[in-house]
């Protein structure tokens, strides 16, 4: 028995979770849930919107399966996922993006992951006025070697596992000469561990467009903070969007969060109808990475053959099913 935090999280977070519970209890998967809060909702009700108990409980049992959180926009408390990728040193962020089957996208042949950098480069909160009139912003990246080395090992030990072995690495040294150009020079250093993976480099512009023309060239990607960000929605964008993509954020010895990476879609909220595939895919990872091989392939292709039936679906993906009888089908399958 594997124990682990759950957090249903704001807006739409309660309904795509509970099915995600549902499915992966269906796989047989010898999982205790441990219930706590965040977010707007628990702001509301026990005034944190990140109790000490929430942390606590994710502390002890390292890994954390959550739904979407609701971040106020302009005011209120900062975001929770960044303070919980802050909190737990989850600096890999790392996103599938895979064709499914009867999912019409223009490629039918997508199997890549993005292993983004998640707690520094542009985003290490270095940002001032150089002027008192507030006309010249400065925005400040900071890449360290300790930080690249890390996550571009990581990303090796994924590509060393996949089948096609192959890594680019993602900069703009030509430009960025300091802060790209140290991310690239380590990622050559370490390339020499991983004699069997194909590594090559590639800069951000060049790799945007050939993602757009040809991204089966693609099958791990590492990348720095930024452009991590923006290249994983591309790729989420390739394969159907946000309601489809997943999101495991990974630190160092065993922490892990996995979510969906869309928000709380506080429009479709309450209305039983959101999709509950990006979070319960994330589900998948998490059963991986406890161990739960067998289960993990299970859930998976019982949600393939879902699509592929094209029966039943949510109307995000053209359909008119509900959550439930969404639900209801990939369990069937299961
Ligand atoms: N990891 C997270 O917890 C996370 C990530 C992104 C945004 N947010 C937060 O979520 C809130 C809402 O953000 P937003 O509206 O910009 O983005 P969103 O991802 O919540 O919604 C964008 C659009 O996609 C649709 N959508 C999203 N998930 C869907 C699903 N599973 N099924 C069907 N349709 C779906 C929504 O209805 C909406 O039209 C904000 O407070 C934001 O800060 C949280």
């Amino acid at each position: 028995m594997k124990k682990v935090t759950l957090i249903r999280g704001d807006g739409i977070g309660p309904e795509i979770v509970a099915a995600t519970v549902r499915a992966i209890e269906a796989t047989g998967a010898g999982i205790e849930w441990e219930e706590r809060e965040a977010g707007l909702a628990c702001a509301e009700r026990h005034g944190t919107p990140l109790p000490d108990e929430t942390l606590a409980s994710i502390r002890e049992h390292k890994v954390c399966l959550k739904g979407p959180l609701t971040t106020p926009v302009g005011k209120g408390y900062r975001s929770i996922n960044v303070a919980l990728r802050a909190e737990f040193d989850l600096f890999a962020n790392v996103r599938p993006a895979q064709n499914l089957p009867g999912v019409d996208t223009p490629f039918q042949d997508v199997d890549l992951i993005v292993v983004r950098e998640n707690t520094e480069g542009l985003y290490s909160g270095l940002e001032a006025w150089l002027d008192r009139e507030q006309n010249i912003a400065e925005s400040r990246a900071i890449v360290t070697r300790a930080g690249s080395e890390r996550i571009i090992r990581r990303a090796f030990e994924i590509a060393n596992a996949r089948p096609r072995r192959r890594l680019h690495l993602v900069h703009k040294a030509n430009i960025l000469k300091t802060t790209s150009g140290l991310f690239l020079e380590v990622g050559r250093e370490i390339a020499n561990d991983f004699p069997d993976v194909d590594f090559r480099d590639v800069i951000v512009d060049a790799c945007c467009m050939r993602l757009v023309r040809n991204p089966s060239e693609f099958d791990v990607i590492v990348t720095t903070n930024l452009f991590g960000d923006i290249l994983s929605d591309l790729t989420a964008g390739l394969v159907g969007g946000l309601g489809v993509a997943a999101g495991a954020n990974l630190g160092s010895e065993g922490f892990a969060l996995f979510e969906a990476v869309h928000g709380s879609a506080p429009d479709i909220a309450g209305k039983g109808i959101a999709n509950p595939l990006a979070v319960m895919l994330a589900g998948v990872l998490m059963l991986g990475h406890l161990g739960y091989a067998g289960e993990a392939a299970q859930l998976e292709a019982a949600v393939h053959r879902t699509l592929a039936d094209g029966k039943v679906r949510t109307p995000d993906l053209g359909g008119d099913a509900t959550t439930r009888t969404f639900t209801d089908a990939i369990l069937t399958n299961l």
